[in-house]
């Protein structure tokens, strides 16, 4: 990569933030578009958040990623924020328009594209539990309940501090009146599993070799699919327990593609004629990174 006098940069803001492959495949698809600009992480704690938002504007970066556990609260820090985002209550994409940075949110559409991509499911009349109530599962609820023709049947929202998914149970009802939508404690998500078209852990649990959510998989009908969002190691110890089932399973790789690369759309077309994102060369970045040759 060829850094020059006139080398943008853009970057991913998180705590913690080893685990992420967004530099790998952000900069695969900086290379393969040939734009000058170069992704970079930064440890970015929540005391630091303020100081690294307004360092935006001061090294006129193009844009950052955001990620865990500042999805939610960099939201009052940007100077606008599109209105999808500001419905999802997360950003994940800030982009600098000439000193102006607009917060905007892709990982809905990433999770819900690489979803029917890899498994063919679509939400419509469908039974589905999300165990997390953060940024991820802010966004992954509100794509999949948004349009009430195509709106999941149910959705059973589990989280281990119960009160912040009471919260965003009430504030997604508000916004979206004809949501099946009910927050449970997460020990009381058993008997929900029953009738479960789809499972899916959108906490950080799982990521690193940690342990996976507790979750009675036995339960699931033989036809639902298991879901993770978690994409460092590939294949989870969730997703491991649910393929020893022999059912289906998605992993977080589609989704940190196709949410990387709207977001790289995003920046770019503030700055060049709209290059596509080179999906492909960022999935093979990403699984060379994770060292698999899938
Ligand atoms: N594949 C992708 O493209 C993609 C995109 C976005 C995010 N992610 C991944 O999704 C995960 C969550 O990200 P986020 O931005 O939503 O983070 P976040 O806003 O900080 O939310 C974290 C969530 O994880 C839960 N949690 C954390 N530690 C836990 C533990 N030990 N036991 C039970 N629950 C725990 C939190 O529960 P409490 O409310 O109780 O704290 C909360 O629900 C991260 O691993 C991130 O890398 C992947």
């Amino acid at each position: 990569m060829k850094i020059t006098g006139a080398t943008r940069i853009i970057g991913i803001f998180g705590d913690p933030i080893e685990h992420t492959l967004s530099p790998a495949i952000q900069n695969a698809a900086i290379e393969e578009s040939g734009v000058d600009l170069v992704y970079v992480p930064f440890h970015v704690t929540a005391d630091g958040l303020k100081a690294a938002v307004n360092g935006i504007r001061a090294l006129d970066m193009a844009g950052v990623n955001v990620t865990i556990p500042h999805k939610e609260r960099v939201v009052k820090l940007l100077d606008d924020v599109d209105p999808l985002a500001s419905l999802i209550g997360a950003v994940n994409t800030i982009v600098n328009v000439e000193g102006r940075l607009i917060g905007y949110n892709t990982d809905g559409y990433g999770y819900v594209e690489s979803l029917k991509e890899d498994t063919g499911f679509t939400a419509e009349g469908k039974n589905v539990v999300v165990i997390g109530a953060g940024g991820a599962a802010r966004a992954i609820l509100y794509t999949l309940m948004r349009e009430r023709s195509a709106s999941a049947r149910s959705i059973i929202l589990a989280n281990r501090t119960y009160d912040r998914a009471k919260r965003l149970a009430k504030e997604f009802k508000k916004k979206l009146p004809w949501a099946q939508l009910e927050a449970v404690r997460l020990d009381a998500v058993y008997p929900y599993m029953d009738d479960a078209h789809l499972v899916v852990n959108t906490t950080s649990l799982g990521m690193m070799a940690q342990s996976a959510p507790d979750l009675p998989i036995e339960r699931l009908p033989e036809t639902a699919i298991v879901s993770d969002v978690v994409y460092r190691p590939l294949e989870t110890a969730l997703l491991k327990k649910a393929a020893q089932r022999g059912l289906k399973t998605h992993s977080g790789l589609g989704m940190l593609v196709h949410q990387g690369a709207l977001s790289f759309e995003l920046w770019t077309l503030a700055l060049f004629p709209r290059p596509t994102a080179p999906i492909q060369a960022m999935r093979r970045a990403a699984l060379k990174a994770l060292g698999s040759s899938e």
